[in-house]
């Protein structure tokens, strides 16, 4: 993987490069998030936040796939490109796990975390496609909303799962 001073000294003269330079953040950052998921899934205590964690890891690595061949049909070999943001959300995310001993205070920071990731990648998705549809490249923009139109469902997922938790959170 290139490195993080590598990455920011490089120029970006041209569309083209933004884009791929956006598309190795978004493979590095759905790598990071995957392995996250992981850990989520074992602290989660809730059996829908569970299976929606379980879902998500699924769905995850099929878009890390759809990622992989983005990068294939533009002739370019897959190359994440450390995503700093995704790692500032991912170490904040675990640091609140460590804070809360509550079983459903930590599911309800489980869901509300993993909601704002899914709300980043929505955002990311959209720049992506955005760019892609203005160079015309239709098998890539497909690609880009499957993952965003994934990532949506699940966001929604996730919103219901956290009115539920935190129905519970303020009863208990
Ligand atoms: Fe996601």
């Amino acid at each position: 993987m290139v490195n993080v001073q590598e990455s920011s000294k490089t120029k970006i003269n041209s569309a083209d490069q933004k884009f791929a330079m956006e598309l190795g953040r978004g493979y590095d950052a759905e790598q990071q998030y995957l392995q996250a998921l992981r850990e989520c899934e074992q602290q989660a205590n809730n059996q829908q936040l569970k299976s929606i964690l379980q879902m998500h890891s699924q769905q995850t690595q099929e878009q890390i796939k759809n990622l992989k061949q983005i990068f294939q049909t533009m002739g370019q070999k897959p190359q994440p490109i450390p995503c700093q943001s995704a790692r500032a959300l991912v170490e904040e995310g675990k640091q609140i796990l460590q804070q809360i001993n509550n079983p459903v205070l930590k599911d309800c920071a489980i869901a509300s975390g993993q909601a704002k990731v899914e709300a980043i990648e929505i955002a990311s998705y959209n720049g992506l496609i955005i760019a892609a549809q203005q160079k015309g490249q239709k098998d890539v923009v497909n690609l880009l909303m499957k993952n965003k139109l994934e990532e949506e469902k699940t966001a929604a997922a996730y919103g219901l799962c956290l009115l539920e938790l935190s129905k519970q959170a303020v009863s208990a």
